[in-house]
């Protein structure tokens, strides 16, 4: 099995996540061990390996705290099938919404198309191969393959001018003697990138498979049913393209890979891995469960509750392709808690989740470590934005160091949604030179403390104006 999870020790884990997050170490450990807990249950033996079920986990933390981002990250790294979802995005059974099932199906198809990838590269040498003489082929209708090739003619000072496809299906040149000669001689210009921007015509299958998303209550079946429609109308024709010959190397090693790809293997292994190692995330938990005193939506949102709890708790999902046994799927659930409580959900669902986390507020501190430590950090991506047109923009540590500050006395002064004040400050304060940057080409601009209070120091100071603006 290919992943990279063996390698990814709980510290590794962990430190691959600083990268991206700052604080919150709680739940870094929480959600590292868990995944390493997925390899070592892969470990055991068979018999104990079936009672082993795995640890799912709560994040509790306010708004933009990195709940989403570790998820993130988490499904960046380990190379497992994983889904986030919403856990408000479902309804009970019987509403009109989507099932809490179609979370399995979802991640199966995203455990496919993971092995699929896997699988067609080990073949991708193979469809190459398999690419070039199709493309000769086409760039040379009529001609035999090179075994084939029977010349009876020799070309004309043996070279292949015949480059225009017009020209090519013309039976005349197409009878060429020198076939395999010139099959070579094109191979080569092939390979050369020569031939890229003459136009060959492909087939190209009817769209693909179409993927479509049905929302109205549908279950599995009608799905099916539906696919199985749509199939009898796409299924099998095939619509011819003009494309360059660039874009033809692509379709046609896309097609060959696919076709070399055996899909029932690719089906066995992504259901084994989604058994396995699946990961499904659900945010929002907290907007599911209800206080007491129910009104009509908090029925509702209990049965979508109920309707969750057998999947966590393990129950077989029947999947297009095949059934998908959710017992040993990990379940990370999220949520803010500031109404509801943890001990608000129904109490078979707080027991399926035995692994609580608290994330910790951001202060001026961690937000000053936010734009300057982490990977690709917000004041690099308006680095490197404003690059493209030329803008050289600096930050001063003192800059940082004020944005920050400010950043935090907004999120306590209004309200507070953690990080994502970075952002709407970050915009306020590079307004002007992003509108302006096609002027400013070739300007160097260093962005202070003081910029930033000039920018920002009157809107902060006036906390209804911040309220809008900020
Ligand atoms: N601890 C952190 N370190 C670095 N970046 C962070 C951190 N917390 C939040 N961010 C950034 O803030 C933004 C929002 O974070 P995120 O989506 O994780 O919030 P959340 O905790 O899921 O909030 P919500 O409860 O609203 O869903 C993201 O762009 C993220 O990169
Ligand atoms: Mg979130």
């Amino acid at each position: 099995m290919k992943t990279d999870l063996d390698k990814l020790t709980p510290k590794e884990t962990v430190r691959e996540l600083d990268k991206y997050i700052i604080g919150q170490n709680k739940a870094k450990k929480a959600v590292a061990i868990a995944l390493r807990n997925r390899m070592r249950r892969r470990l055991l033996p068979e018999a104990l390996r079936d009672e082993v079920t795995p640890k799912n986990i709560i994040m509790i933390g306010p708004t933009g705290v990195g709940k989403t981002e570790i998820a993130r990250r988490l499904s960046k790294l380990c190379g497992a099938p994983f889904l986030k979802v919403e856990a408000t995005k479902f309804t009970e059974v019987g509403y009109v919404g989507r099932d809490v099932e179609s979370m399995i199906r979802d991640l199966m198809s995203i455990g496919l198309t993971m092995v699929k990838k896997e699988l067609s590269e080990d073949v991708k040498e193979e469809a190459a191969k398999r690419t070039e003489e199709v493309l000769l082929d086409l760039l040379l209708p009529g001609m035999g393959k090179k075994k084939s090739a029977s010349p009876k003619k020799t070309s004309k000072n043996g070279q292949p001018v015949l480059i225009d496809v017009s020209e090519l299906s013309n039976p005349a040149v197409a009878e060429d003697p020198a076939q395999t000669g010139t099959r070579e001689k094109f191979r080569k210009m092939l390979q050369e990138g020569s031939l890229d921007d003459k136009t060959v015509e492909v087939d190209i299958a009817g769209g693909g498979f179409p993927s479509i998303e049905i929302f109205s209550g549908t279950n599995f079946e009608e799905m099916d049913l539906n696919l199985g429609n749509l199939g009898s109308i796409f299924g099998g024709k095939k619509k011819k393209k003009k494309v360059t010959v660039k874009r033809a190397k692509e379709i046609v090693l896309a097609d060959e890979m696919s076709k070399l790809v055996d899909t029932d293997r690719a089906s066995d292994i992504a259901k084994q891995r989604v058994e396995d190692m699946g990961i499904i995330f659900i945010d929002e938990i907290d907007k599911v469960a209800s206080k007491e005193g129910r009104s009509g939506a908090d029925v509702s949102r209990e049965g979508v509750q109920r309707d969750i709890l057998p999947i966590i708790e393990g129950s077989k999902v029947n999947t297009k392709y095949g059934i998908v046994d959710t017992s040993h799927i990990l379940f990370i659930a999220a949520g803010a808690f500031h109404i509801s409580k943890p001990s608000d959900l129904i109490p078979e669902l707080q027991g399926r989740f035995p692994i609580r986390v608290e994330l910790d507020d951001l202060d001026s501190n961690d937000f000053h470590e936010i734009l300057t430590k982490t990977e690709n950090s917000l004041t690099l991506q308006y680095v490197e934005l404003l690059k493209t047109e030329g803008v050289t923009i600096n930050f001063t540590d003192g800059a940082t160091r004020r944005l920050s500050e400010i950043a935090a006395e907004v999120n306590s002064n209004t309200e507070n949604i953690g990080a994502r004040r970075l952002h709407t400050i970050m915009e306020l304060l590079l307004e002007d030179v992003s509108f302006n940057a096609p002027d400013l080409k070739g300007q160097e601009i260093p962005i202070t403390s003081d910029y930033v209070d000039d920018k920002l120091a009157n809107i902060v100071k006036n906390h209804d104006l911040s309220r809008y603006i900020l």
